[in-house]
């Protein structure tokens, strides 16, 4: 018998897949449509206390590489596969009064599912961490399981906010110390992966208090420029400010921000973010050590809520550990984390034996390019 089911940060989930902080957890009604279609938990769009207004323009657009040739662009087209998401959207621009009373529904119809409120303040005054306590206390008082606090926005201009927050190991201990002495649910933590060594960050973010953290948010990124317009592929009145690239381009880049903790922090619980539409990269993630998974843009592009999605994470979870049934592997549990030792410093890497090495002098082209195929 396999068992999907699996305990993170204390509260059982029905499997370990989750629906990220994103446009496909901005209303109620997804919300309910992504429990229906089998996901085991959702974080809301992120809440704030500031009033938000999106761009006047497009928030989100798709990268596609031509399948034949070189051309990246957003611009639609035939033969073509998708590479990333890029977004310039702010949080959630519905106020907190807006969801609380939404978030005490949806638990009251999906008890048993996990619902993790998303939640954003500034960090640089007394005064924006009480704002912290006042989102914890109304979305925990709504009865939200959870609060996942969002570190990690890479658009915020504040210096004080978001991605911000993360970049700065005294603002992370200090912010979640804050939302810590209020907190009656377990916290999660989204870092930025824009900084140089995450492991700080988490450090810092673990001293406050931070029972999981998660990671990644999307990478800061510019759309390409038009060759005939000159103009970025996304703007407004011919402008545009960094936004967030996520989907299948940032899975490897996730990784490896994921590896450097989970190695550091063996004992630490940790939700793995970017790239992810199959079970086969959210394995990839639990090998490393990861609790649970969350998922955006895929599920942005499967009926807004990922119907597809999840239906194929929770299949390919059930058929992975029936195939691994004769090792004694029933759920989640019993694999996650077998691979972490796996990452390790390139001096430890095995080189050739001293048959297959020169110095420096091998026979073999010079560079990468076969010496006929240079010269075409
Ligand atoms: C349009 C869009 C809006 C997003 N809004 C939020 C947000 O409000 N809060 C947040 O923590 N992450 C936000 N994210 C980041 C996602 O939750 C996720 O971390 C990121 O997209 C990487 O996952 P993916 O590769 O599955 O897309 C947003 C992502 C997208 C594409």
């Amino acid at each position: 018998m396999v068992d999907l089911s699996t305990v993170f940060t204390g509260l059982r989930f029905e499997n370990p897949f989750l629906l990220a902080s994103a446009p496909p957890t901005e209303s109620e009604h997804n919300i309910l449509r992504a429990y229906e279609a089998g996901w085991g938990g959702v974080v809301t769009k992120t809440i704030g206390l500031h009033p938000v207004v999106n761009v006047a323009g497009p928030k989100t657009k798709f990268i596609r590489a031509d399948n034949s040739g070189t051309r990246v662009s957003m611009l639609k087209r035939p033969d073509t596969t998708l590479m990333a998401s890029w977004n310039w959207e702010l949080i959630s621009d519905k106020p907190m009064d807006w969801w609380l009373p939404r978030i005490a529904s949806i638990k009251r119809t999906w008890p048993d599912r996990i619902l993790v409120a998303s939640i954003m303040a500034g960090s640089g005054s007394d005064k924006e961490l009480a704002n912290w306590q006042t989102l914890v206390g109304g979305v925990q008082d709504a009865g939200a399981d959870a609060i996942e606090l969002n570190f990690s926005c890479p658009h915020m201009d504040r210096v004080d906010m978001g991605a911000n927050v993360g970049k700065d190991p005294v603002l992370c201990s200090v912010s979640t110390q804050a939302v810590k002495a209020v907190a009656k649910v377990p916290v999660w933590v989204k870092l930025t992966p824009a900084t140089a060594n995450i492991v700080e960050e988490a450090e810092a973010t673990f001293r406050g208090g931070a029972d999981a953290i998660v990671s990644s948010n999307t990478f800061p990124s510019i759309p390409p420029f038009d060759p005939d317009t000159l103009d970025p592929e996304v703007n407004v009145d011919g402008y545009v400010s960094s936004g967030g690239m996520g989907g299948p381009a940032i899975l490897p880049l996730s990784l490896a921000k994921m590896a450097q903790m989970t190695q550091a922090f063996p004992d630490r619980e940790f939700s793995g973010i970017g790239g992810i539409s199959t079970f086969e990269h959210a394995l990839s993630y639990f090998l490393l050590g990861c609790g649970t998974v969350q998922v955006a843009t895929a599920a942005m592009l499967d009926h807004a809520i990922g119907p597809n999605v999840i239906r194929n994470l929770t299949e390919g979870l059930a058929a992975f550990l029936k195939r691994n049934a004769d090792r004694g592997w029933t759920s989640l549990e019993d694999f996650r984390g077998l691979r972490r030792d796996r990452i390790v410093a390139q001096s430890a890497i095995r080189r050739p034996d001293a048959a297959g090495y020169h110095g420096g002098y091998e026979e073999d082209a010079e560079g990468y390019a076969a010496p006929d195929l240079a010269k075409v």
